[in-house]
Order: C-alpha cells, then structure tokens, then sequence
C-alpha cells in the first residue's frame, strides 16, 4: 500500500523553494526558516536540507553543521573510550520540523534518519550527532530516537556515530 512517505524526497534548500507557508508551529523553527536559513547556507554556517512532499510544498527542513563537544560534557563511559582531547568532533542537528499540517505522520523519522544518514556518509569524521531539544516533547521525540542526554544538560542530547553507522550498512 502506498503511504504519505512514498513520494516525499529531501532536497538541498535552495532559492527556487518557497519557505513563506512553513509554518510547524514552533515559532522560532519557522522564522529561522523563512529568514535565515538561506543566509546561514550562503556563510557555510548551516546546511539546510527539505523534504519535498507530493505536491511540491515543503513539508519539514532540518539543518546540519559541524560542531565540536568537550570531552567533560560527556557521560564517563561515553569519555573514557576516546582520546584525551579537550574537544571531540561532532555534527550538530541544528533544528528540524515538520509542517503542523504533516505532523505525527512518519516524516520527522524520516527527516531525523535522512540526517543521520547524511552525517554517517560524510568522509568528515566526527564521533556523535547532537541535538539541542527546544523542549520537553522534542526532547522525547529524540529519546524515541536511541539519543542521549549530556549528564548536565538534559536538553542536549547525542547518539554516537557508532550507534549509527551499522544502520545504513
Ligand atoms: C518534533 C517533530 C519534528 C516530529 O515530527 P513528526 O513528523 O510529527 O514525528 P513522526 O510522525 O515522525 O513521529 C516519530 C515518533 O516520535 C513521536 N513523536 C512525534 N512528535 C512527538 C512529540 N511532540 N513528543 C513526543 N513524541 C513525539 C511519534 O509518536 C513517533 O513515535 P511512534 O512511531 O513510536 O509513535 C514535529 O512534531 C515538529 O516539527 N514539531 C515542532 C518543532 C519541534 O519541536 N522540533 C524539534 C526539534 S527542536
């Protein structure tokens, strides 16, 4: 059976995309889109990606850069495995939303694993994907999603690139 994910591609965020109807009900997700996001991708600051419904609207974006997270911030288990460095590299998951029209049907999933299949091919290195939760329902969101909070900062969470890479073996 077909479903609502079958015709739906992410692309590159460019000029020819109309961001003026976005609207995931998250304000400020929505203004960075409208914006900023195309700045952002000017200045090499973010890379923002869309997802291309059916009938040509856009239904979600997210953003990926590079970032880079202390070694201290991380769970001991977590540190204790990787060199001494005072930072490790890391891809941050910048923001990413889904059209309130589109909401709770697959396409943030689907969004979220698109990202991390981009951050798994990319012949940078980096050891974990981050996130910054804006809230408590994001937060969840994640969790579903196998990430991790930072022992001292529960909005903050990451999965490791280990984690990751076997599922797009
Ligand atoms: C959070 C968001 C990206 C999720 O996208 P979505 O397309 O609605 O989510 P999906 O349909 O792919 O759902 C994936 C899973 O997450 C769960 N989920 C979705 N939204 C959730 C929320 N707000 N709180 C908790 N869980 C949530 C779903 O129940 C689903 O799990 P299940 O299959 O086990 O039921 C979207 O709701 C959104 O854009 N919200 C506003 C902006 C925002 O909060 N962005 C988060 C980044 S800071």
């Amino acid at each position: 059976m077909a479903g609502p994910l079958d015709d739906a591609r992410v692309e590159i965020l460019g000029p020819h995309h109309d961001r003026s109807l976005f609207a995931s009900g998250a304000e400020p997700l929505d203004r960075y889109f409208r914006t900023q996001a195309g700045q952002e991708a000017r200045k090499n600051i973010a890379a923002p990606f869309v997802l291309i419904l059916a009938d040509g609207s856009i239904g979600g974006y997210y953003t990926l850069s590079a970032t880079s997270v202390k070694l201290t911030e991380l769970p001991a288990n977590v540190a204790r495995r990787l060199p001494r460095y005072p930072l490790v590299p890391a891809v941050l998951l910048g923001r990413l939303a889904v059209d309130r029209k589109h909401q709770g049907k697959g396409y943030g999933r689907f969004l979220l694993a698109d990202a991390l299949g981009r951050a798994v091919r990319s012949e940078i290195a980096s050891f974990a994907v981050v996130v910054d939760a804006k809230d408590e329902a994001a937060r969840r969101f994640y969790e579903r999603e196998s990430f991790l909070s930072f022992p001292d900062q529960p909005m903050k969470l990451f999965r490791p690139m280990a984690d990751i890479s076997p599922l797009f073996k």
